[in-house]
């Protein structure tokens, strides 16, 4: 009904699953989140809010958001150690590597986030890693930037917060930039969750051994680095940069996306599921124009981007397979305007789809599904004898 799929009974076994969580329409371009269209959820919410109603299933009142933040506030100390672990890494470090490595750390620090069963148990672990992680990934972008290691301010909102410890520079009053903060939270809404996908599939079938919430994180923060998943943001970019440096030659990069022999795909283009608008692409876009012209910032990459949808649109190669334009093809350049640097776009991602991963792990856990075990088709030799060394 309504365009959903059906399963196969033994689907339970597969890494599938049934899931009230996300609906996706790939043909129609519809995503929701617990039956509220992004659309609305995009313009209407805020992202604490956006991250209560996927993990608990509902919109908060005003008493339920404000008790799920002083929750959040009251865990959001990171143990001094843990810097002495960001410390190991080289500045090079993509900070992908660093925050999945730092996130299984911290289970050493919070041994009672190993797997729970309990609901009670589950939401400290919930509250636990929705303060810390983004503590992680203001830490992971400083040490970058050679910037001082800070906490955040609890009388802010936790976006808000998120922006301050990313972006207070030393010895200067934080400018609390309210269209970069909106389009933040906005951003971060968009990429909150998105069902089975990649990274999501890895966090569940990660969780459902009851390897505990931290650690399917950290494996889904893994899986979310590939270039053909959230690592695309950050190739879009470097996609952009490079037509601009060559003489914004978008017609050659169509060629070479089109051509066999050549491994390049135009990042941020395609996807599994949509095969039409993805329609978070097109909140973006518009965002994209939005953020820019309020900053007065004039970049010549958007209009690169742009140049390439509309040839892209037109083009048959395209066309044939319903080739359209991804979450992760204008984030980049909005992620620039706000002066987030590349490497950091799929940390950005991660931010966003954190709330959507503790979702679906806690909709996996209170389901009792068993561990998760892919069976395969067997291609390889029939039963044979042994042969020794000398006779082969
Ligand atoms: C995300 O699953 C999710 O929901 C993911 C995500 C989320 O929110 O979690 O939406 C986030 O990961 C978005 C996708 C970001 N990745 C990229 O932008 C990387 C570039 N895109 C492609 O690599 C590709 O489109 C994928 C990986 C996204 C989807 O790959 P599929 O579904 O396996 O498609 P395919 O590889 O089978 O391609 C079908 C055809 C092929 O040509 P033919 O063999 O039929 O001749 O389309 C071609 C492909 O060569 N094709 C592309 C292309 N994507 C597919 N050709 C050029 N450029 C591309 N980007």
């Amino acid at each position: 009904t309504g365009g959903m799929i059906t399963l196969d009974p033994g689907y339970k076994n597969t890494g599938s699953c049934e899931s009230a969580i996300t609906f996706l329409d790939g043909e129609k371009g519809i995503l929701r989140y617990r039956g509220y269209s992004i659309e609305e959820l995009a313009e209407k919410a805020d992202f604490l809010e956006v991250a209560y109603l996927l993990i608990f299933g509902e919109l908060p009142n005003k008493e339920q958001l404000s008790k799920f933040h002083n929750d959040i506030r009251e865990e959001s100390h990171v143990d001094e150690e843990m810097k002495k672990i960001l410390d190991g890494f080289p500045k090079s470090a993509h900070p992908m590597g660093v925050l999945s490595s730092l996130t299984s750390a911290l289970v050493a620090f919070n041994p009672s986030s190993v797997d729970v069963s309990s609901e009670s148990e589950m939401y400290k672990s919930i509250v636990r890693i929705l303060a810390k992680f983004p503590v992680l990934v203001a830490w992971a972008m400083r040490k970058k930037k050679g910037l001082p290691l800070d906490y955040g301010d609890d009388t802010l909102g936790y976006v808000e917060n998120i922006h301050k410890m990313m972006f207070k520079r030393p010895n200067k009053e934080y400018n609390k930039n309210k269209i970069a903060i909106d389009a933040l939270d906005k951003l971060l809404i968009l990429h909150a969750d998105h069902e089975q996908n990649c990274s999501t599939s890895t966090v569940r079938i990660v969780g459902s051994s009851h390897a505990g919430l931290f650690a399917s994180l950290s494996a889904g923060i893994s899986a979310l680095w590939g270039p053909l998943h959230g690592g695309a943001n950050q190739a879009v970019l470097e996609m952009l940069e490079a037509i601009e440096a060559d003489g914004g030659d978008t017609k050659k990069y169509m060629a070479k996306a089109k051509d066999k022999s050549d491994p390049f795909r135009l990042m941020g283009f395609g996807h599994r599921v949509y095969k039409n608008f993805d329609p978070r692409a097109k909140i973006i876009k518009k965002s994209a124009d939005e953020v820019l012209g309020d900053l007065g910032i004039e970049d010549p990459i958007l209009e690169i981007a742009k140049g390439l949808e509309k040839e892209a649109l037109e083009d048959q190669y395209f066309v044939d397979r319903k080739l359209y334009p991804n979450v992760d093809f204008y984030s980049g350049i909005i992620y620039r305007a706000l002066g987030i640097p590349t490497e950091m776009f799929t940390v950005m991602f991660a931010l966003g789809r954190l709330p959507g991963w503790i979702a679906q792990w806690r909709e996996m856990r209170l389901n009792g599904e068993p561990i998760g075990r892919p069976r395969q088709v067997y291609i390889g030799e029939n039963h044979r004898p042994f042969v020794a060394v000398d006779l082969r």
